[in-house]
């Protein structure tokens, strides 16, 4: 892969991996991106800025008060100038300091001031990697977006055996490419996505709803865009921008809901149905306001078209992907919606679980397909849970 023109930050701590990322700099420098590494204090009693610089063929940065190489405020300008900020070992320092939003040295600093995606690969001693503090930490920045690897599990330096380990160099700069340089492997592909609520008219002032807030479906028609898919996405009433690249269809009701997939289906190859469509509507939509009056209210409630179900019964070729939120029973209600619809494929979440709810900027997935098979994944940001969901639909159709 090529990776001219892309810049990299590498942030580097103190610990006994820090050796490895020797590796991931010079992998990075051969692939063709610039590459800036700051070094922390502790780190360098591990491995000397001389190392980097003789790999990077760059000053390396170790102090926020060393008289600049070029004129220009060095945390200030890497945060900006980084598309990819990695920061490797991440130790449960860094971790912490970051998710409290401390700025006290040049890495540290260097993290709060930039805008670009920042990958943390924590790599400590196992019990440490366990501690509900540091694993509290590591939650709530995955909700920020902070994009983060999972350790590897093995032979620590110290002798014991744990998850902690730094991954593999090479694995640390394939993720690192495919953030940078995002796999087009959904090109030529039609996408039609629906996120959101839907509002259901009581009167000019008064409506049913629900709690969705569309983020899971943006995230799916985000990711499919930039893995290179034509996107169109019908969105219910939500407070988000459209994706770059998305060609945006803005409805209200359930029923335009079903009227702007009906009429985008045809010329699709998948339909992913993230929007949380209201089930009923209010028989009747009052042309006024309602007065209040001394007695209580009854609101007759009619049936919502179950625009899935109906495509279900028309989808020839095309792959459809069904969504599940549920409070109990998840699998077993998951897997009836996914026959009951003639789905492909059907995402879960329980949404009375912390960080799977409605709102949130993360998620807790269960990805069940046709043939009965099951990826469980853990508590990630939606982005992160879209592209999985885009995995798995990539994986099942090369498997057919
Ligand atoms: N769905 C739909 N039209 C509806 C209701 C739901 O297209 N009127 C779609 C949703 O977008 C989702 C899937 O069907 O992809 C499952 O939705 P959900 O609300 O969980 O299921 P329902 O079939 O409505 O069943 P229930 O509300 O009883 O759980």
């Amino acid at each position: 892969m090529d990776l001219k023109g892309k810049s990299v930050v590498v942030g580097v701590c103190g610990g006994i991996a820090t050796y490895k990322v020797v590796e991931v700099v010079s992998r990075l420098k051969k692939m063709g991106a610039e590459v800036d590494v700051i070094m922390t204090a502790n780190a360098q009693k591990f491995v000397t800025p001389l190392t980097f610089r003789s790999l990077s063929h760059r000053p390396v940065v170790t102090d926020m008060f060393n008289d600049p190489e070029y004129w220009d405020i060095k945390h200030i300008s890497l945060a900006k100038k980084a598309d990819l900020f990695i920061v490797a070992p991440a130790t449960a320092n860094i971790i912490g300091k970051l998710a409290a939003g401390i700025a006290d040295d040049m890495l540290s600093t260097t993290l709060v001031a930039t805008k670009a995606p920042v990958l943390i690969v924590p790599a400590m001693n196992h019990d440490m990697y366990a501690n509900a503090v540091v694993q509290r930490n590591i939650e709530m920045l995955r909700g920020l977006g902070y994009m983060f690897m999972e350790p590897d599990t093995g032979r620590m330096a110290e002798g014991t055996s744990g998850k902690g380990r730094l991954p593999e160099p090479s694995s640390i700069v394939e993720r690192a490419c495919s953030i940078l340089c995002p796999k087009q492997d959904l090109k030529g592909i039609r996408m039609v996505v629906t996120a959101g609520p839907t509002r259901e008219n009581i009167d000019p002032v008064r409506y049913l709803s629900n709690y969705s807030s569309g983020k899971m479906g943006y995230a799916v028609a985000r990711a499919a865009s930039e893995r290179g898919a034509d996107v169109v996405l019908i969105s219910g009433p939500v407070e988000i921008e459209c994706p770059e690249g998305v060609q945006l269809i803005r409805t209200t009701t359930a029923d335009e809901m079903h009227e702007a997939v009906l009429s985008s289906f045809e010329n699709c190859d998948v339909l992913v149905m993230a929007a949380a469509v209201a089930d009923y509507r209010p028989a009747e939509v009052s042309e006024f306001k309602i007065k209040k009056t001394d007695d209580d209210m009854v609101l007759r409630l009619v049936k919502n078209p179950d625009i899935l179900k109906k495509l279900g019964t028309m989808k020839g070729s095309k792959t459809l992907i069904g969504f599940s939120a549920e409070t109990d029973n998840l699998m077993e209600n998951a897997a009836k919606k996914l026959e009951a619809k003639n789905l492909d494929m059907i995402v879960a979440n329980d949404v009375t679980l912390e960080g799977a709810g409605f709102g949130t900027d993360t998620n807790i997935i269960k990805i069940i397909r046709r043939d009965g098979s099951i990826t469980d994944l853990p508590l990630m940001s939606k982005l992160e849970a879209a592209h999985r969901i885009l995995d798995e639909f990539c994986d099942m159709v090369a498997k057919d």
